[in-house]
């Protein structure tokens, strides 16, 4: 069959130019950046860095645990919005769907949980400040 061989390339061909679209996808981009940025950003106040790496850094600094991530200023601007930040601490204490009551943080209180909240909306540009600067 010396056919098979160029019927798959072509095919292979004329995917291309759609491989490459969805290769250029800006919002991919942008995704991979704030993956990065929240596998490496903590709080500048050591106290709330240490509460935020011991606590929620587990999950909302990883895509596939289904929480908001660190730095997805996007998404969590819309849940301040629809929710107000007073509701987002409630929900922080009383767990929310796969997220656990004090997200792990039992001896935390509620201006800790709106700081961390804080920290966790802000989008990668805004917490660049050098720890020198
Ligand atoms: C075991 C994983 C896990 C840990 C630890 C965790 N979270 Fe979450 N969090 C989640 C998940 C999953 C969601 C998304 C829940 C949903 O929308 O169903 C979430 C959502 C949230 C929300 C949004 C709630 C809403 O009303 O939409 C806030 C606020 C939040 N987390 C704060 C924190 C804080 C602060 C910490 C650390 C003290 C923390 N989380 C630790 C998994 C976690």
């Amino acid at each position: 069959m010396p056919s098979a061989i160029p019927k798959s390339l072509a095919r292979t061909a004329r995917l291309m130019p759609l491989l490459i679209l969805l290769s250029a996808c800006g919002n991919d981009t942008e995704n991979e950046a704030i993956r990065q940025y929240a596998q490496a950003a903590a709080p500048a106040d050591p106290e709330l860095a240490e509460i935020y790496e011991r606590s929620c850094r587990s999950c909302h600094a990883r895509s596939q645990s289904g929480a908001p991530l660190t730095g997805d200023h996007a998404h969590w601007a819309k849940l301040l919005a629809e929710k107000s930040m007073d509701t987002l601490v409630d929900n922080t204490v009383d767990g929310y769907g796969g997220m656990p009551p004090m997200g792990h943080c039992m001896d935390c209180d509620r201006e800790e949980f709106k700081a961390l909240i804080q920290f966790m909306a802000q989008a990668p540009e805004d917490n660049s400040q050098e720890p020198d600067a």
